[in-house]
């Protein structure tokens, strides 16, 4: 693959591959050195048109261990403010010969559309409400790391599943790797049509996590609600937030997980997600630098052993 835009055009095996480079990773990262060579002399673009903590630290981070040149566009001022199209911009930035660009877009599709027009390879941080590859890689890798495997589990994806591309490409991934999921939330947050992704979906917490092995929550992710329903937080947090008793439906070993930011009180109780012997949120965090690092440089291996793509 020349670029890493969705799990939709990954392979089960090629899954795997990532997650065990990113283990060989995690490695490196615990230990004292911390740094690789397997972008050395390449440049590293992030282009972040939305907010963001985790992704673009660990982008950067992961950029950095592995010896690339890493430079954070600030979007907010770029010349985007001056009327300078998505496009544009990108033509741009291809104009300084980057090796890799990194790019978060409130839109949809955005990331596909922008990767038609570069030379270079293109990573989605998350496109609006279709995907955000990484994060579902970074939790397949602590399912995987916590659970000992990725097939044959329950896991149980809790909340806004409408708004959240993080809940489409964990699907994915987790349909890809023969594991089943479960959607909870209330049906004001559930996207039409979703029978066709192979799921089963609950209104009701305590019903849904019946036995699950993995409960991921999610956020109200307000900014793409579009003046639509939005449901008041306190409700929420009685019929949908997790606490320790609908917790206790699920398995006694099972993790709890969350992509983050994290609104402690709407979708999670803050002991719980505190928690060290159910919570596995700073894993997660920590396995984001391990993924973000593998995949670069798998994608870079790709692209080396292929005829070099021109885009005119
Ligand atoms: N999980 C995630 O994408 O977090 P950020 O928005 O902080 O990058």
């Amino acid at each position: 693959n020349r670029h890493l835009l969705g799990i939709e055009h990954l392979a089960p095996d090629e899954i795997t591959t990532l997650l065990d480079l990113a283990d060989d990773y995690v490695r490196l990262n615990r230990s004292g050195q911390k740094h690789g060579d397997a972008l050395a002399g390449l440049t590293l673009v992030n282009m972040f048109f939305e907010n963001s903590t985790r992704t673009q630290a660990s982008f950067e981070i992961a950029g950095m261990r592995l010896g690339a040149d890493v430079m954070s566009m600030p979007m907010q001022a770029s010349s985007i403010k001056k009327g300078e199209t998505l496009i544009d911009t990108a033509l741009t930035l291809n104009a300084m010969h980057p090796d890799l660009l990194v790019v978060r877009h409130p839109h949809s599709g955005a990331v596909a559309l922008l990767a038609q027009k570069v030379n270079c390879a293109v990573l989605n941080a998350g496109d609006g409400r279709h995907e955000h590859p990484t994060q579902a890689l970074l939790d397949a890798l602590t399912i995987r790391r916590t659970k000992g495997r990725l097939h044959r589990l329950s896991v149980a994806i809790c909340g806004d599943i409408a708004h959240s591309r993080v809940a489409r490409s964990n699907i994915l991934l987790l349909n890809k790797m023969e594991s089943r999921v479960r959607l909870i939330g209330p049906p004001t947050l559930m996207p039409t049509g979703i029978a066709e992704f192979g799921v089963e979906v609950f209104d009701d917490m305590r019903e849904g996590l019946k036995d699950v092995d993995v409960v991921m929550m999610l956020r109200l992710q307000k900014e793409r609600m579009d003046g639509g329903f939005i449901p008041s937080e306190r409700e929420f947090y009685h019929r949908y937030g997790l606490d320790s008793d609908k917790l206790s439906y699920a398995k006694s070993d099972a993790i709890v997980m969350h992509p983050g930011p994290m609104n402690r009180g709407v979708e999670i109780d803050g002991t719980i997600a505190d928690d060290i012997n159910r919570s596995v949120i700073q894993e997660q965090v920590e396995m984001g630098v391990a993924v973000r690092m593998a995949t670069m440089d798998l994608l870079m291996r790709a692209r080396r052993s292929q005829p070099k793509v021109v885009v005119a």
